[in-house]
């Protein structure tokens, strides 16, 4: 039999035929008029707006950095004029250290500024994990950025008590409850053998010591089996006008700050016979920033790590 076409009954003649009340007419949804894109009055849709926005952020973000980097490296330069080129020779800093502790954030808290190390400071602060160990802690740059309830037991260590003094205050202010911390004034290749860490974090401090690849050697020697090294260092650059400047001023540098800037921080950690995970640079690449463990370790997966690279 053929299908006869079905009449086309309107919802509303259906449910009069039925006997029901006419539904109630439809209302303008409340939220749909706030998350419906709209068209601005120049025809740009929000979307676009927040794009265009982002892209003029992260390019006047690089145009700044940029400025500051260049600015930095050309004060150093001016900086570097004058006075012929001397070696940076490599001294026992102790003492420039104990002089320099009072002012040492002052002077650094404004290069620092300057170049947004916070940002890589927070990224090895968060690397310290189980038994710490920090080396050349100076005045604590670092301690505000520790993650302190992953840390089993902290030792900070300096050659010059002047600085470790400043590290005490800051940590104590910071953790006041906190009850297994160390802190030493002595040189790192004077520690006792006897403890052994899970991570060893240094920053800064290849460039002030003595003979940084025996201290590397023996920190070595500090390391649980699977442990690591944590290192942030500033050295050679990969731009060699930026290492110009360096090496034509690393001997005024040394003198005042007692660190020599123009090292080579990879071969140094290479020539200690560490085995390099993981390894970054940024500024030119004079910032370094490297993960390492020791030859033979049987090393634990890395959960992704992240780096700031400019
Ligand atoms: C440039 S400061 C860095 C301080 C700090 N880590 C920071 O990030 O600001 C270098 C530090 O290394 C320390 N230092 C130099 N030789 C050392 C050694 N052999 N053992 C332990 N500390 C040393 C100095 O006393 C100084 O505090």
């Amino acid at each position: 039999m053929p299908q006869l076409p079905k009449p086309k009954l309107r919802p509303a003649t259906v449910r009069s035929a039925l006997g029901h009340p006419p539904p109630p007419p439809a209302r303008k949804p409340l939220l749909a008029t706030r998350i419906a894109p709209r068209e601005s009055d120049n025809g740009i849709s929000p979307q676009e707006m927040t794009a265009r926005r982002r892209k003029f952020l992260i390019t006047a973000g690089g145009l700044y950095g940029a400025f500051l980097v260049g600015a930095y490296y050309w004060i150093s330069y001016g900086v570097a004029q004058g006075g012929p080129y001397e070696e940076a020779k490599p001294r026992d800093t102790t003492q420039t250290y104990d002089g320099l502790a009072k002012q040492y954030d002052r002077i650094i808290g404004r290069d620092e500024l300057f170049m947004g190390l916070s940002f890589w400071r927070k990224d090895v602060a968060k690397q310290a994990t189980g038994d710490v160990l920090e080396v050349s802690c100076g005045t604590g740059r670092n301690v505000s950025y520790l993650n302190i309830s992953s840390i089993k037991s902290i030792t900070f260590v300096d050659a010059s008590e002047q600085m470790v003094e400043q590290t005490k205050e800051k940590f104590q202010d910071n953790y006041p409850k906190y009850q297994h911390a160390q802190f030493l004034a002595t040189k790192a290749e004077d520690l006792p053998l006897d403890k052994k860490y899970d991570t060893i974090l240094q920053t800064f401090g290849l460039c002030s010591h003595e003979d940084p690849i025996y201290v590397l050697m023996y920190l070595q020697d500090l390391l649980k089996p699977g442990g690591k090294i944590v290192l942030l260092e500033h050295g050679r650059g990969t731009w060699d006008f930026v290492n110009r400047i360096l090496d034509k001023s690393a001997a005024s540098r040394a003198e005042v700050f007692g660190c020599r800037w123009n090292l080579d921080i990879g071969d140094i950690v290479r020539k200690s016979g560490l085995v390099i995970d993981k390894e970054s640079r940024s500024h030119f690449g004079t910032t370094w920033t490297i993960i390492a463990h020791r030859a033979g370790d049987v090393i634990r997966p890395e959960p992704k790590k992240r780096f700031f690279i400019w």
